[in-house]
């Protein structure tokens, strides 16, 4: 297998917190990321995807079918929203970085899958901020 990866960024903003817990407990556990108007990051997501080499297009999976994948089924959805509130798909989680991770690859694994390449999706890297990021890696299998 021959994996290939591309990295897209996002703009989205997010508060962290349950609402059944006061204001006092979810300041201590997620410290100033519960400020109660919310705040933005500059996502950076990385797709990697894996397969087999066309031995005609010499491509695993042709980059713009990627692309295309990753705006409609993700992007439309989170790209300059608020996650708390505009996500359908995220309502009632808290959009911590991993758990976005994983509702990342819900929306992409099967879009993936279906493009007919024969390539399925391995790996996210999704980067909140320059020093924190999240992963999830298909269960080898
Ligand atoms: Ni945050």
């Amino acid at each position: 297998m021959i994996t290939i990866a591309k990295t897209f960024e996002f703009c989205a903003s997010h508060r962290l917190f349950r609402e059944e817990w006061s204001e006092e407990q979810n300041h201590n556990v997620y410290g100033k990321c519960a400020n109660p108007n919310g705040h933005g990051h500059n996502y950076r997501l990385e797709v990697i995807v894996g397969g087999e080499i066309d031995s005609v297009t010499g491509m695993v999976m042709d980059a713009s079918r990627l692309d295309d994948i990753v705006q409609q089924h993700l992007f439309s959805h989170v790209d300059h929203r608020d996650l708390n509130r505009d996500v359908p798909w995220l309502r009632g989680k808290v959009p911590t970085v991993e758990v976005l991770t994983e509702a990342f690859w819900d929306r992409l694994e099967q879009p993936i899958a279906d493009a007919g390449s024969g390539a399925q999706l391995q790996k996210l890297i999704l980067h909140e901020t320059s020093k924190i990021f999240a992963t999830k890696t298909r269960p080898r299998g």
